[in-house]
């Protein structure tokens, strides 16, 4: 069945929502920062992202800037965040000092992009999009472009020109954050639900992300945030396929749509005082060690989330060492997975859907210890991961964006039964 949906329309609608209910129109960065204790508690100062800006104006970055593909001259950060200088934090937008292995949660607004997307926003993936975090020291990225980094930089450090690595994918939706219940209500009754769960007014998104262990003390090591969110040709496609073209065949690419911003962190002596009661895990007094024990129950507000310090890769992609073709996930880990393949969704939705959203593990229950991971890339138990979008983008790229041995291996094997989006890599490459 062919859906059509008029965009201006769905803008206007979103844009309305959002002014109605006296939130940005903007879309989302990352803007706040705080490090996580072992049990996933949030500890000490908020620290902010590099140029933070005193009001919402111009704080997102989007890229391609004016729609079409995305070009290899697509800067990666927007001008005031490519140099990292004296100015790009102050006393009342502080740079976060951390220590080499600690847990950070980087949080972004949902804008409406998770509680009204099914209405204003159909044709996205259902995981809201993926953020992609990249780290490196390499702090100036006035000359970085999207392309150098994004879709090449690998989990090893050793993907495109190897000046940083792959760190985490996450969920743009992380299974709990939602805006005020705008005062035109809420349609969908996603933040309606969130909100007896969480029991605050808002509750902003995060991406729990460990800094390395080997980042050098006395350094400051950059977090690139890319949130991927592209338009796709239907509803209820699962993730992204971790493209920058366009499709032309099943649910495909239509636009790609990406969101960027750099949170940069001080890395400090694990035992440095500018911590607080809490060291870094290698401290021999006062640190909390390297092994999550995440609490759960414990308010939202002030604590990670279990999945996301278990898993650093909760959407798999080759980048990571993944044996696979694209991007897939494992559906429990898409909070709205119920809507995986829906199209069009019934609104409100369902109290069968509202009620089973995954949570990530995080909100209530008793359980002690973070969720297993599941097993690690390169490991022949592939258990229970299963291929969602996989299978409906035009995968024939899918051997550009790989370049690690095995997942390398597997992609091109592949390659023959699919066809190339010739269109789409001649433009750039
Ligand atoms: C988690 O650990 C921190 C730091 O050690 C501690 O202050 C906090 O009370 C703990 N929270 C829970 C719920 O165990």
């Amino acid at each position: 069945m062919k859906i059509t949906f008029d965009r201006t329309h769905g803008l206007l609608a979103a844009w309305l929502l959002a002014a109605l209910s006296g939130t940005v129109t903007g879309h989302s960065w990352p803007e706040q920062t705080i490090r996580l204790a072992p049990n996933g508690t949030m500890v000490g100062k908020t620290g902010t992202e590099r140029a933070h800006l005193p009001t919402d104006a111009g704080a997102d970055f989007k890229i391609p800037p004016n729609g079409g593909l995305v070009q290899p001259t697509d800067k990666i950060v927007r001008d005031s965040q490519g140099k990292l200088t004296d100015s790009s934090y102050s006393d009342k937008f502080p740079m976060l000092s951390v220590a080499a292995g600690d847990f950070v949660a980087i949080k972004h607004r949902e804008n409406g992009h998770v509680t009204r997307a099914d209405v204003t926003d159909k044709e996205r993936p259902v995981n809201r999009g993926t953020i992609y975090l990249y780290g490196t020291t390499e702090n100036d990225l006035s000359a970085v472009n999207l392309m150098d980094v994004h879709l090449k930089w690998t989990s090893d450090g050793k993907g495109g020109n190897g000046k940083g690595k792959l760190l985490a994918t996450r969920n743009y939706d992380d299974g709990q954050c939602y805006e005020k219940v705008p005062a035109v209500g809420d349609p969908e009754g996603i933040s309606t639900t969130r909100k007896k769960a969480a029991g605050v007014d808002e509750l902003l998104c995060q991406s729990n992300v460990q800094i390395p262990e080997d980042a050098p003390v006395g350094k400051v090591y950059s977090v690139i945030w890319v949130w991927d969110w592209p338009l796709m040709s239907a509803q209820g496609a699962a993730v992204p396929p971790a493209i920058y073209e366009k499709g032309t065949e099943g649910i495909v690419v239509v636009a790609p749509q990406l969101y960027t911003g750099v949170v940069d962190y001080k890395i400090v002596d694990p035992c440095d005082d500018s911590l607080g009661s809490l060291k870094g895990p290698t401290c021999a007094s006062g640190g909390g060690g390297s092994k999550v024990q995440f609490a759960a129950d414990q308010p939202a507000i002030s604590r990670g989330i279990a999945t996301q310090m278990a898993e650093p890769f909760l959407v798999k992609v080759p980048q990571a060492g993944f044996d696979v073709p694209s991007a897939t996930a494992d559906p429990k880990n898409i909070p709205l997975a119920a809507l995986i393949g829906v199209t069009p969704a019934e609104f409100p939705l369902p109290a069968s859907i509202l009620q089973n959203m995954n949570k990530g593990g995080g909100a209530g229950g008793n359980n002690a210890a973070a969720p297993a991971p599941t097993p690690a890339p390169g490991s022949e138990d592939e258990g229970d991961v299963v291929v969602t979008a996989t299978s409906i983008v035009p995968e024939g790229m899918a051997t550009e964006t790989v370049t690690r041995g095995g997942a390398a291996a597997a992609a091109n094997t592949d390659a023959p039964k699919r066809r190339t989006n010739v269109h789409g890599r001649r433009q750039y490459r």
